[in-house]
């Protein structure tokens, strides 16, 4: 069958490669894709935003099924609008993306179903957030309710820290995002995030990852997108998968058929492991950025057949093989990110880079006037590496950093830190 894909990042890069090997896939074709992306598929510009016209391509070319890789287009509803035109389309509905839509609406729904998750309560009032502030102190936890983008969250030390992004989110500084924050509990333990495909009533695993949020070294610097991010992450033993799924992810699923929105499509909960046990932090309902370059070359199993299972409601059975070696993935981005930066720097030696263990998924790039491959925008490559142990992956993926030419560009030269250093303490742990 054809496919689309709709998104144009690093995620998509790597799905784009992991749809293009499905048996079951005639031609991929990616919307509006990268310059990576062209090398599976190909690019189709266009304004995902349209759905008619999403659906218009559709029958023009013959594709059968949608996959969607950012929340965007699902929290607007796109999979409603194709499934209506009789396109199957793989995510979640527009009521069933609220769970990353809207942080107010997780809050409540985890506690109506008795999921986990930090104490919480909902402010549209500057004034009422503030007492709030006084009475509870720091640190704590302040929430743009709607999509920011990553800038909707601050984890203050200070209830100073906490009032000034209450007047910001509250003051219109995030624009709608803001119009309703959340207050809450700060949670202290080590993150993990869990990644679960789902079919409105049952979940299979889609693997587990950590990922490096902070633009510098040493977790220092600004909130990015993702700076890197391995994967298993190793905090998540056998039996604390097996807890998570028993008290947050199938708690959802039962929670989300109950209000009659029931939840297909890839789940992804972002989890603080507190001495209490884990707990939600947050959902995003799609694969994560640079989450996915380190989950897909980690599967051994076909994931369009995976996908149409779970569109089709019959996961029951359904078994995902994956490869023993740890993945670990590098983020380069262009000098300044994450703020403004400018696009067009030169970035040769992506040849050189390549390994048999080593993919350079792209997403900020674009052609130049002569067909060179330039810098163009924030996050700009993820070089992904596989090895047998998280210290071999992380060098092999620094030595295909050091290969690409990019004086334009910047990466973290910590990625995977902690699970080599895990590691080295047990080397002995079977994975
Ligand atoms: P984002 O992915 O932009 O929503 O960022 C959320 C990040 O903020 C998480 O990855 C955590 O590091 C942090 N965070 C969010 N909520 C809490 C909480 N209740 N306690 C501690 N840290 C939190
Ligand atoms: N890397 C975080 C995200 O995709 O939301």
């Amino acid at each position: 069958m054809n496919i689309l894909l709709i998104g144009s990042g690093g995620r998509e890069h790597a799905l784009a490669q992991a749809i293009a090997a499905s048996p079951l896939c005639d031609r991929v074709f990616i919307a509006p894709g990268n310059p990576g992306t062209a090398q599976h598929g190909v690019n189709v510009p266009l304004d995902t935003a349209d759905h008619a016209a999403v659906a218009e391509l559709c029958r023009r070319e013959s594709i059968e099924f949608v996959v969607v890789g950012p929340e965007a287009p699902l929290v607007a509803g796109i999979v409603d609008d194709l499934e209506a035109a009789g396109i199957k389309c793989f995510g979640p509905s527009k009521a069933a993306a609220q769970l990353e839509g809207s942080k107010s609406f997780t809050k409540e729904f985890a506690q109506e179903f008795g999921i986990p998750t930090a104490a919480f309560r909902r402010f549209t009032d500057p004034d009422a957030a503030k007492r709030y502030l006084r009475e509870t102190g720091a640190p704590i936890v302040v929430k743009a309710d709607g999509l920011a983008a990553g800038k909707g969250v601050v984890v203050a030390q200070s209830v100073e820290e906490a009032a000034e992004a209450v007047d910001l989110m509250l003051g219109g500084g995030l624009g709608a995002a803001g119009a309703e924050i959340v207050i809450e509990e700060c949670l202290v333990g080590e993150e993990a995030s869990v990644f679960a495909l789902c079919d409105g009533t049952r979940s299979v695993p889609l693997g587990t990852a950590q990922d490096h949020k902070r633009a510098y070294d040493g977790d220092r610097g600004p909130n990015t997108g993702g700076m890197g991010a391995y994967s298993p992450a190793a905090a998540v033993t056998p039996e604390l998968q097996a807890e998570i799924e028993a008290r947050i992810i199938q708690p959802t699923l039962d929670g989300m058929r109950a209000r009659g929105t029931p939840f297909v499509g890839i789940l992804y909960a972002g989890l603080m492991l507190t001495a209490e046990g884990p707990k939600l932090i947050e959902y995003n309902v799609r694969f994560g950025d640079p989450e996915a370059q380190v989950l897909l070359p980690r599967l051994r199993a076909d994931i369009v057949a995976a996908m149409l299972a779970a569109r089709g409601g019959v996961l029951e059975g359904v078994r995902l093989g994956w490869s023993d070696f740890p993945a670990l993935a590098v983020v380069m981005a262009t000098n300044g990110y994450p703020g403004p930066v400018e696009r067009g720097s030169v970035i040769r030696g992506l040849e050189a880079a390549k390994h048999e263990h080593v993919t350079v998924f792209q997403a900020g790039t674009a052609l130049g006037p002569a067909g060179e491959l330039v810098a163009a925008g924030g996050r700009v490559l993820a070089v992904t590496a596989l090895g047998p142990s998280f210290a071999e992956a992380q060098r092999r993926a620094y030595e295909a950093v050091g290969a690409i030419d990019w004086p334009g560009g910047f990466c973290r030269t910590d990625i995977g830190r902690r699970a080599v250093e895990r590691e080295a303490a047990a080397p002995a742990n079977p994975r």
